[in-house]
């Protein structure tokens, strides 16, 4: 699996690159505006500088019309480097933007995926990740759980190279569903890993080890402390 973050945030970014096995990060507008009015491009550039070049960094384009979303992504390619990867809506307008980025060699991400059609057109597509948004499927009543299978299955049967990129998360047994619905990768808010690694039950098990090892080898001793 991947895991990536779903953030614009520096501060988060940085705490979790140390501690995920982080395949990358996603943003959209809606992420960039939780970060102030900030200097676009070298907010992004900042965040590639953290996470490396070996690592995905997914952008979204604005534009909702094919020629404007394909000034964004020239824009996007020119500023930062040509291995982000384009997130492009898959809408009407999105998916003639998406032929024309992958024809042209380009990294593709179609997001915005409410629907199971929207995402095998995106498959259809050749987009390198489709995004499909677990928690909003589930708001409108869509069965997101089949819906990601779904995707997964289709992929398979048409031995095609898009990965599912699941998103819109808002707790931790979505994004394990998610994944064991057959996505390869998952999106997730530095809040909803906080959730999952914030459990009572793991810092007492930790401390009980502690006090075990502590109780026999004395107060403040670890293995290391063995050798002296
Ligand atoms: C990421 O690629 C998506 O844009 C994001 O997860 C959407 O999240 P939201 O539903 O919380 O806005």
């Amino acid at each position: 699996m991947e895991i990536l973050l779903d953030t614009a945030n520096i501060e988060a970014i940085r705490k979790y690159e140390a501690i995920l096995p982080l395949a990358g990060v996603t943003t959209n507008p809606s992420i960039v505006k939780k970060e102030g009015k900030v200097d676009f491009f070298s907010h992004m550039n900042t965040i590639r500088e953290i996470i490396g070049q070996e690592r995905m960094l997914h952008v979204q384009v604005v534009a909702e019309d094919k020629a404007g979303m394909l000034k964004d992504a020239e824009t996007i390619l020119d500023q930062i480097d040509r291995e982000v990867y384009l997130k492009i809506p898959a809408s009407e307008e999105g998916l003639k933007a998406i032929k024309a980025l992958k024809k042209a060699g380009l990294n593709v991400t179609a997001t915005a995926i409410y629907t199971k059609m929207q995402a095998y057109l995106a498959i259809a597509a050749g987009a390198d990740y489709i995004a499909p948004y677990f928690n909003r499927m589930e708001n409108l009543n869509i069965d997101a759980t089949k819906a990601v299978a779904a995707m997964a299955n289709e992929i398979e049967y048409s031995n095609s190279k898009t990965k599912i990129v699941a998103a819109s998360f808002k707790n931790v047994g979505q994004v394990t569903t998610a994944l064991e619905q057959g996505a390869q990768a998952v999106t997730v808010a530095p809040d909803v890993i906080a959730q999952a690694l914030a459990m009572p039950s793991i810092d007492q098990a930790v401390d009980d080890f502690t006090k075990d090892w502590e109780s026999v080898f004395g107060e403040g001793s670890t293995i290391a402390s063995l050798q002296g």
